[in-house]
């Protein structure tokens, strides 16, 4: 038996005003063309949307998909896992059609002594004659880790034998792909994702029984907020924290690359550093689209990971996350500039910016790799230790601690704060680089000021000879 596994998933979402975009008249002579079946449906469908109800967003192949926003109308319009739950068929054909896919299926069970999941840690997961269930076997708890887009909440859960904490995702069939588990199951070596203690399969749904990441912070939560604690603590932090979470975070997707894995979703809630002792590690979370390096997507999937990396390190260090990989690629050049602007950055650090990401964007296959680690190496000027021990007591700070920062309540508010309080200390050129030979870099403007006109394919190019590492 075969599955169809790659099920859309929605990547974002996007309002559509109905009132605006002229679809406020008669929506029956809209769909007068369609079916009456699909007439009805449609109506239902275009009121859903003007209340706001649903909202449609795009899946990963660019699809539109609607996402409702109440679980129950959900799943009668977007569920396609009416899969391994009892059916109740309307027509004589459809009684021979859906008897046809539930005895085969017995039997595919019967032959292969199908398991309905797999327990890959006993220490976490004490199943009981097969099963494990909530209530019996495990308890909930109130905990909820994140919420995801084709997960629902991810909670805790108590093991009720060890007592030992799980985090627990499901996900409906239609979700679902194979690779999610093949992959994470070969990277488990590597310490990247959380521990995989179990999968299972129970009615449409897919469980996933998994390592909970303690005193983990997702990027997106780092980007969105304490990225203001951070510079408000030292502005002069932003510049090497970005470059220790650009160098993990590079090596852990290389290491995934060489075991033979893309991810293609690392968007920063796919991403979790996590503090051990002072030290902060990068971890990866939901592979959910992954695919193998070898198949047909492998460089396309192998590329966008590459410039998802490089995406992460200029929002940390510029507030600058581009639209889409696409904007990246398109527009790097003026978006960066005009935020490095913004951020008064010292010539130097722009030169090092606009290298780091112009070899960044050069990597075309796994062998190009080592050579932007290398050039990334040398850039780290700092002790990774200390620096980590430094930050790390700013982002898994106690409440108490963040509660003396008069604006923690208001954090944008404290951004814009220092980004202003960093414009006007453009003159006193904070570069925390120390490199001997990056004033001799050929841009010859002193105002320390890019223009459009002055990151070019030359100015690039020069880059690149001058640091000896282009390609
Ligand atoms: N093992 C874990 N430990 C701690 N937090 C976790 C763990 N797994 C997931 N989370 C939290 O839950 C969120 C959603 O999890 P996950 O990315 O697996 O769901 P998803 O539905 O696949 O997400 P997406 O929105 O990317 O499709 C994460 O961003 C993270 O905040
Ligand atoms: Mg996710």
């Amino acid at each position: 038996m075969t599955t169809e596994t790659d099920s859309p998933r929605v990547l974002h979402t996007q309002r559509i005003d109905i009132q605006e975009s002229g679809l406020s008249g008669d929506l029956t002579e809209l769909v007068k063309d369609l079916s009456p079946t699909s007439q009805a449906r449609t109506i239902l469908l275009l009121q859903s949307l003007r209340k706001n109800e649903a909202v449609i967003g795009v899946d990963d192949q660019k699809r539109p998909v609607i996402q409702y926003k109440d679980e129950r109308s959900r799943k009668l319009w977007w569920d396609a896992s009416n899969a391994n739950i009892l059916t109740k068929p309307r027509t004589d054909d459809d009684v021979q059609v859906k008897m046809d896919a539930c005895l085969e299926m017995i039997d595919y069970l019967k032959k292969h002594k199908a398991p309905s999941g797999v327990v890959l840690d006993p220490t976490h997961v004490s199943s009981k004659a097969g099963y494990y269930r909530e209530g019996r076997e495990f308890t909930k708890t109130k905990d909820v880790l994140g919420k995801g887009n084709s997960a629902g909440d991810i909670i805790v859960i108590k093991d009720k034998t060890t007592q030992t904490e799980s985090a627990h995702k499901t996900m409906m069939i239609s979700y679902f792909r194979e690779e999610e588990i093949r992959a994470w199951v070969d990277l488990s070596e590597t310490g990247i994702p959380p521990a995989l203690y179990c999968f299972k399969l129970e009615g449409n749904r897919i469980h996933i029984f998994m390592e909970k990441i303690d005193n983990g912070i997702t990027l997106r939560d780092i980007i969105d907020t304490h990225m203001g604690n951070i510079r408000a603590e030292d502005p002069n932090l932003a510049r090497p924290f970005s470059l220790y979470v650009f160098h993990g975070l590079l090596s852990a997707v290389h290491t995934m690359h060489q075991k033979g894995w893309t991810h293609r979703d690392l968007h920063p809630g796919n991403v979790m550093l996590q503090e051990s002792e002072g030290v902060i590690q990068t971890r990866i979370i939901d592979f959910g689209l992954a695919k193998p390096m070898d198949s047909e997507d492998g460089l396309r999937g192998f590329r966008s990971d590459i410039a998802e990396v490089v995406r992460k390190f200029t929002a940390l260090y510029i507030d600058e996350e581009f639209d889409s990989e696409t904007d990246f690629r398109k527009n790097w050049k003026d978006k960066v500039q005009q935020m490095a602007n913004l951020y008064a950055m010292s010539k130097e650090d722009k030169v090092e910016l606009f290298s780091l990401i112009d070899s960044a964007l050069q990597v075309v296959s796994l062998s190009d790799v080592p050579r932007l680690q290398e050039e990334l190496a040398t850039k780290m000027n700092f002790d990774p230790q200390s620096l980590s021990k430094q930050v790390a007591k700013i982002l898994f700070a106690k409440p108490e601690f963040l509660s003396v920062h008069p604006d923690s309540q208001d954090l944008e508010t404290e951004l814009q704060k220092i980004k202003l309080a960093m414009g006007t200390s453009k003159k006193t050129g904070q570069s925390t680089m120390d490199q001997a030979d990056s004033g001799d870099f050929i841009i010859d403007d002193d105002d320390g000021y890019f223009t459009t006109e002055e990151i070019n394919d030359n100015f690039l190019d020069n880059l690149r000879k001058q640091t000896g590492l282009g390609w």
